[in-house]
């Protein structure tokens, strides 16, 4: 399969772009600057861009841009807004530019969070984005043309970010990387749609 992976250069990327490729894969890199192709998910004409060179791929996995954190006192409608920009938005215009020019049958998967399902303080935000995108993922599977297939995955804290993140989470417990990693690749090589795979350990 021939396959873009946004963000594939990040913490989850650096695990899952190579056993995507030890199994056969084709794998292009993208993201703002790593990688080999660049995009900007808050660009629509940067998402056009990619697709314009990366052509007709099999599949599109989408592990870039965070939910930032935020404190609810001070939240404003237009801060959730800049929030939801690349992560939301970003991820939404792959599939929705995605679908006119992805091969036949090819799937998105996506990537949310455990914050639509559990809240915690300070990622109202990252709660909002992510329950979009699960509400997102239920529509589109039912409208995606061509046989195409979409699905997310939503991981809890990844044991590899457990030092950086576990001081804004404390008591939350990390999943293996290579549980998730199997997740995204059943994503890829199975025949789910619609689904939200909730890796929350
Ligand atoms: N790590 C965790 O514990 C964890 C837990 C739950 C959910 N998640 C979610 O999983 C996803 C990936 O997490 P991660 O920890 O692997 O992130 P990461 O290490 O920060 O890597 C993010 C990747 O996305 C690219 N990127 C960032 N903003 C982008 C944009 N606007 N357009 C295109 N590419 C962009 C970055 O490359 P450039 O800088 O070159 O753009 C980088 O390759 C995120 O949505 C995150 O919220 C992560």
């Amino acid at each position: 399969m021939r396959l873009v992976v946004v963000g594939g250069a990040g913490t989850i990327g650096r695990r899952l772009v190579p056993e995507l490729r030890s199994r056969g894969h084709e794998v292009v890199v993208a993201g703002r600057t790593s990688g080999t192709v660049h995009v900007d998910l808050t660009s629509h004409a940067s998402i056009e861009a990619m697709y314009g060179q990366v052509g007709a791929v099999d599949a599109v996995v989408s592990i870039a841009a965070h939910g930032a954190l935020d404190d609810f006192g001070t939240l404003t409608a237009e801060a959730l807004h800049a929030n939801m920009r690349a992560k939301f938005y970003g991820q939404a215009d792959l599939v929705l530019t995605g679908q006119h020019v992805c091969a036949d049958g090819a799937s998105f998967t996506l990537t949310s969070g455990i914050f639509a399902d559990q809240a915690w303080p300070h990622v109202t935000g990252g709660g909002v984005i992510s329950g979009a995108l699960h509400s997102f993922v239920l529509s589109a599977a039912l409208e995606l043309p061509r046989g195409m297939r979409i699905n997310a995955v939503s991981p809890t804290m990844i044991a590899d970010s457990a030092e950086a993140f576990s001081a804004h989470f404390p008591g939350m417990r990390p999943v293996a990387m290579a549980e998730l990693v199997a997740h995204y690749v059943r994503c890829v090589e199975g025949d789910a749609n619609g689904t939200v795979v909730r890796v929350y350990g």
